[in-house]
């Protein structure tokens, strides 16, 4: 890890990921580790974590805002997510997950909103869904100096088009799309690309053909990285989760049994108790309590 210095010599805070640092990784065989973060508290734990990749994802839509899919979220929610994401890291490279309406209708739309993303909300990159129409944006972002990760596979924005929340290139043909598209989006000048819910050997073998990194979600154990959703990785969803989630906590349960006692013991008393609480001087309580008006 790179960390600053003070002139006498310290160590101090940590120095932001430099993408190149990011390409080395690839050729090192360093896996890199990725999550999503929509807030302050989880961004610190993410760092502290050792967290090379903060994703502030549209996934928001559904796991923060509570809405049925990441279509409706806005770019004003996003930059709200996303500013409090990027006060909390140092290192982590801050990617902002580009909404829905954000980049498809123009070039200087895309670029526009990838600015807003840098100069408002503090992401050091922004990540947008597809290829194809997609690669005039990447290459107009790319050209006004903003860095783009890539995302192809499982397209959460397009899951309409698609049919559903669904594995991607299962055929060999769709197979051959996909590989396609991941050497034209590096083409175009993205930095890292998201493969989500591809078969493992797919994964594996665009992860081979590109010279930037994949970072997997649902693709295998062969992508240069990793990443999950905040939510699902703490356990913190509800209903279904996705084959690819491993749960690593049940806070879901952790927070309400804890929200359970506190009810509990609002209803009986038990708290708040004398340490919760603020004393005065006697004599000035003394003075209070002799003084019968205010
Ligand atoms: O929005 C998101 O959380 C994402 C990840 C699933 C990669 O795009």
């Amino acid at each position: 890890m790179t960390t600053s210095h003070t002139s006498a010599g310290e160590a101090q805070v940590p120095a932001k990921l430099a993408i190149p640092e990011l390409l080395e990784m690839k050729g090192r065989a360093t896996r890199i580790a990725m999550v999503t973060a929509y807030d302050a508290a989880g961004a610190r734990l993410a760092e502290a974590a050792g967290m090379d990749v903060v994703l502030v994802g549209d996934s928001a839509a559904m796991v923060v805002l509570g809405h049925e899919s990441t279509v409706p979220v806005t770019m004003d929610e996003m930059l709200f997510m996303t500013r409090s994401v990027a006060r909390a890291v140092r290192r982590p490279l801050v990617v902002g997950d580009m909404p829905f309406g954000s980049y498809q209708v123009s070039d200087e739309d895309a670029v526009r909103n990838a600015i807003r993303f840098v100069k408002e909300g503090g992401a050091d990159v922004v990540k947008l869904e597809g290829a194809g129409r997609m690669l005039p944006r990447v290459r107009a972002i790319v050209e006004s100096g903003i860095p783009v990760m890539g995302h192809i596979g499982l397209t959460p924005q397009s899951v309409t088009a698609l049919g559903g929340y669904k594995a991607q290139g299962r055929t060999a043909a769709k197979a051959r799309r996909l590989l396609a598209d991941a050497l034209a989006l590096q083409e175009a000048g993205c930095f890292s690309i998201v493969l989500e819910a591809v078969p493992a050997p797919v994964a594996a073998r665009i992860t081979a053909e590109l010279t930037i990194p994949t970072i997997g979600i649902g693709a295998g154990a062969d992508c240069d990285g990793q990443v999950l959703v905040y939510h699902d990785l703490l356990g913190l969803t509800e209903g279904h989760v996705a084959r690819f989630v491993k749960r690593y906590a049940d806070l879901a349960t952790v927070i309400q049994e804890a929200l359970e006692s506190f009810v509990a013991d609002v209803r009986s008393g038990a708290y708040p108790e004398e340490r919760h609480t603020y004393g005065m001087p006697a004599d000035e309580l003394a003075a209070f309590e002799a003084d019968p008006k205010p």
